[in-house]
């Protein structure tokens, strides 16, 4: 199997990768930082013995994304199943303060993220087959105040690859969304929070799993499904008060 990996220097990239090389599939590893991206191929090449590909993938720059999408077919001969993994948290406050940092966070985890899923439902599509992993968040699931912008794009994402698997479901391509609750990678370094915190690796073999399985939508860890069912049946006249 031939799978893209985009935002390939994130540690749950780094895990799916490891993952699907352990296995024997060809994986081409996209990302921004080309030197890190290929300290991360040499390393799972070297342990897995298995075809591992590097290339440049910016996702705000969405008017490279189909052509990125011709030369990653190229470069694998196909593209099987592809996880969308990048993503920017940003910082609220300083959203709040300067609307460039929060057109970020929506330019990188919603639009970036919507053109780059846009470019290859046309390539699966046409082919017949294919899954696309879209990784969202529960942030999506209800507005927040603590980081509503970050919430706003995932949650837009959810309700992109919601419709897109709509769109797909005829033509033989899956789509998948994963809703990740805390993950113990860079972005939650420093969380203090007493639910649990699930590691990068299980997060990996979930979502294979999940997307082999032709899972519609994966919450993990599992238990924020019921967090979320809870949180948004919270009357809004009382969740505009919490300072959550
Ligand atoms: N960790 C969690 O608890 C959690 C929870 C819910 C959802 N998620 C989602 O899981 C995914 C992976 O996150 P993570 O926890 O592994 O965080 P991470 O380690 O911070 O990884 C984020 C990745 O996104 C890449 N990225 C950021 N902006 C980009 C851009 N403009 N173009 C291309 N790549 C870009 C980063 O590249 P650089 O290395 O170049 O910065 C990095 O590879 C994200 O979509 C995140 O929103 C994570």
């Amino acid at each position: 199997m031939n799978v893209l990996i985009l935002g390939a220097t994130s540690r749950i990239a780094q895990s799916i990768a490891a993952e699907h090389a352990k296995d024997g599939d060809s994986v081409l590893l996209a990302a921004r930082d080309r030197e890190e991206v290929k300290t991360i191929a040499s390393d799972i090449q070297v342990r897995h013995s298995t075809r591992v590909l590097v290339g440049d993938f910016e996702a705000t720059d969405v008017d490279s994304h189909p052509g990125f999408i011709t030369d990653a077919v190229e470069a694998l001969g196909s593209i099987d199943t592809a996880y969308v993994v990048f993503g920017a948290m940003g910082d609220q406050e300083g959203s709040q303060q300067d609307f460039s940092a929060a057109r970020t966070v929506l330019d990188v985890n919603f639009t970036g993220a919507v053109s780059i899923s846009e470019a290859l439902a046309t390539y699966m599509e046409e082919r017949g087959e294919g899954a696309i992993v879209g990784i969202s968040s529960v942030a999506g699931d209800r507005g927040r105040q603590s980081n509503y912008f970050y919430g706003a794009a995932k949650g837009g994402y959810s309700l992109y690859l919601q419709g897109l698997r709509g769109r797909l479901a005829r033509s033989g391509v899956h789509v998948m969304t994963a809703k990740l609750g805390f993950i113990d990678t860079p972005m939650t370094y420093g969380m203090k929070t007493k639910i649990p915190i699930a590691s990068p690796e299980a997060t990996a073999k979930a979502l294979k799993n999940a997307a082999t399985k032709g899972k519609n939508t994966l919450y993990y860890p599992w238990f924020w499904r019921f967090v979320m069912y809870l949180i948004k049946a919270i009357p809004e006249r009382m969740f505009k008060k919490m300072k959550i």
